[in-house]
């Protein structure tokens, strides 16, 4: 079976290509899936296509004219699929569900560690010579609070890392985890979560009902110098509000693995080219402001687990069956 893999990088080409067999060819296009790369897809039974891939109606419509049958997510969130959409074309979709949720919450941690102890101010420091700690003073984070919103995989995993640090924790879900109640965790409703919390961090996924969750009205109800952390999705977060409570004062630390309007930026080399995104280059004023591009899922063990569920999905696709990860 002919699968078209869009927004491929170096990565995803080598790690896929392993996976690749007699069943399954991959052609590899590092351009992302849109109204215009859709005409590519010509002969090919699936695509596979990641976060910032465009699966809206129109590209759908045009996908299921070119002969696709199949969208094979290689990741979790799917905020980006029209679903309703595809289940009107007859396009069927499948997600990997959960690729070492530990991947993101190690990331999660490692970004609250670098952002209490700035870390990355301290790195180039010491490569200066300059071994003066003025600047530097951190917190304990054994016996702070900690909230977490949305408790699933992710959320979970970044729970009980923080619980072996000796954090209090506090977590909002629309389901409770009773592990968790049970390890020590307070599931509270959101006010009381931002009121109490010194770090908030974000595992729920992009819905209509978590679209800018941080907002003007959320962070006024915050501790002053809060930190907050965003490994989910760009969109859970008011990009502007967020300036502004940074500004304030309001915002002690900001941490983002993901931005709204990521997808122009993310996943490729702009060096020395000039960027127009006014707000994402304010957010890179702030010291206190540490972003990475998307990065909390790349480890070695999840890009092996991504590939190996895309390819169990797309075989299942091929054999006419469910594997279980349709949506
Ligand atoms: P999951 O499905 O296991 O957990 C999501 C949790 O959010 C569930 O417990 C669900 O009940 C909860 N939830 C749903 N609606 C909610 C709401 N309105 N308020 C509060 N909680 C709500 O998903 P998982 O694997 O933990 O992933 C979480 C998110 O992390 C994904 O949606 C995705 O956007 C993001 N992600 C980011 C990655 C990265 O590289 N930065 C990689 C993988 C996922």
């Amino acid at each position: 079976m002919k699968v078209a893999v869009f927004s491929a990088k170096k990565y995803d080409q080598e790690s896929f290509s392993q996976w690749a067999d007699s069943r399954l060819k991959f052609s590899f296009f590092d351009v992302p899936l849109d109204k215009h790369s859709v005409k590519l897809t010509q002969g090919y039974a699936a695509v596979c296509v990641f976060v910032n891939d465009d699966l809206s109606q129109p590209v759908m419509a045009e996908l299921k004219t070119m002969g696709v049958g199949m969208i094979a997510l290689r990741c979790a969130g799917f905020n980006n699929v029209d679903l309703a959409a595809a289940n009107e074309l007859g396009l069927r979709v499948a997600r990997v569900p959960a690729y070492s949720p530990e991947a993101v919450a190690e990331h999660t941690v490692a970004m609250i560690l670098c952002l209490n102890r700035k870390l990355h101010k301290a790195y180039n420091r010491v490569r200066d010579d300059n071994f003066a700690l003025d600047g530097l003073l951190g917190f304990n984070l054994h016996g702070k609070t900690v909230g977490l919103v949305g408790t699933g995989r992710i959320g979970v995993a970044t729970a009980k890392i923080l619980l072996g640090f000796g954090m209090q924790l506090l977590c909002y879900d629309i389901k409770v985890d009773d592990e968790l109640v049970k390890a020590g965790a307070r599931y509270v409703p959101l006010e009381e979560l931002w009121a109490q919390s010194d770090i908030i961090s974000l595992h729920c996924p992009l819905t209509p009902q978590t679209q800018h969750l941080i907002d003007e009205k959320s962070l006024a109800l915050m501790k002053d110098g809060v930190m907050l952390i965003n490994t989910s999705r760009g969109g859970l977060i008011d990009t502007k509000a967020v300036i502004k409570a940074l500004k304030s004062r309001k915002i002690g630390y900001l941490g983002l693995d993901v931005y709204e309007q990521e997808a122009d930026l993310f996943f490729q080399d702009l060096s020395g080219q000039l960027i127009d995104d006014e707000v994402f280059k304010r957010l890179l004023t702030f010291p206190n402001v540490l972003i990475t591009g998307h990065q909390a899922f790349f480890t070695q063990e999840a890009l092996q687990q991504i590939c190996q569920v895309t390819s169990e999905n797309l075989l299942a696709f091929k054999a006419n069956k469910l594997s279980g990860n349709e949506l």
